[in-house]
């Protein structure tokens, strides 16, 4: 039977990139004909389900091309919206019960919250933003110092988000020595500070292939445990 994967982009610090990752990630995957499910457990705002409310929008996207794709049989990757406590009572089930390649969860910006390291014993592989800025870096750090303690054998890597060009390089290597030195795989994609405009180009339903195609390049093949799913075609291949 087929392994799903279980991904979360996850940290204790509110605004670090965690759902504008997820859904680079996740539709850039999906465009790729790997077979994505979000799971969106971020009470209350549940920005990952708005966002595919923005996007179904006919002023974002156009009623005829949402027609002629649902003609070619391309529909949206499904997202669900659940409470945490039901996310841990039926992720086990989603797992076996479907053919999904992978999963991933949109978190809330905080651990603080019931039931979180139950959670965590159900991920295959996290993924960290970091801000290059204290508060973030220090949030950035419990999270991985929660994660080892609650998922030991859970690979985790950390990836730079925001990233400011130019940025104190002597800063970054100092914090990313930091990081590693946790064991923690640091990314060498980053996701750039992309003023206001970030917002209006990431979509949940067509692909930013220019800055998701790195990163999940480096997720597939090069950040730690991606044998699970390393039977993925992640090659380039013309989206709708
Ligand atoms: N690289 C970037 N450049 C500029 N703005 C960005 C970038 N990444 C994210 N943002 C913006 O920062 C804000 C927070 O991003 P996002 O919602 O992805 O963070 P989050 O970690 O999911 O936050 P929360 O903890 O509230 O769920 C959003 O308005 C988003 O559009
Ligand atoms: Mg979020």
């Amino acid at each position: 039977m087929k392994q799903t994967k279980v991904i979360a982009f996850s940290s204790q610090k509110g605004g670090a990139g965690k759902t504008t990752l997820t859904q680079l990630v996740a539709t850039y995957l999906f465009s790729q004909q790997v077979k994505v499910l979000v799971i969106d457990a971020d009470f209350p705002q549940h920005s990952f389900s708005r966002s595919r409310q923005r996007d179904l929008l006919p002023s974002i996207t156009s009623a005829d091309l949402l027609a002629s794709m649902a003609e070619l049989g391309i529909v949206p990757y499904p997202i669900e919206i659940m409470t945490m406590d039901d996310l841990i009572r039926v992720l086990p089930h989603i797992r076996t019960s479907t053919n999904l390649d992978v999963i991933f969860l949109d978190l809330p910006g905080t651990l603080n919250v019931d039931n979180f390291a139950l959670l965590a014993k159900q991920i295959d592989q996290v993924v960290i933003p970091f801000e290059l800025e204290f508060k973030s870096f220090v949030a950035g750090m419990d999270t991985i110092d929660f994660y080892q303690l609650h998922n030991s054998a859970m690979p985790i890597s950390a990836i730079w988000t925001k990233l400011k060009t130019p940025h104190k390089i002597k800063v970054k290597e100092k914090l990313e020595a930091a990081i590693k030195e946790k064991g923690i795989y640091v990314f060498e994609s980053v996701l750039r500070e992309a003023g206001s405009s970030i917002a209006e180009q990431i979509s949940t339903i067509f692909p930013l292939k220019n800055v998701a195609q790195p990163i999940v390049d480096e997720l597939m093949n090069k950040a730690p445990n991606h044998a699970v799913i390393n039977s993925i075609h992640t090659a380039t291949q013309p989206v709708p």
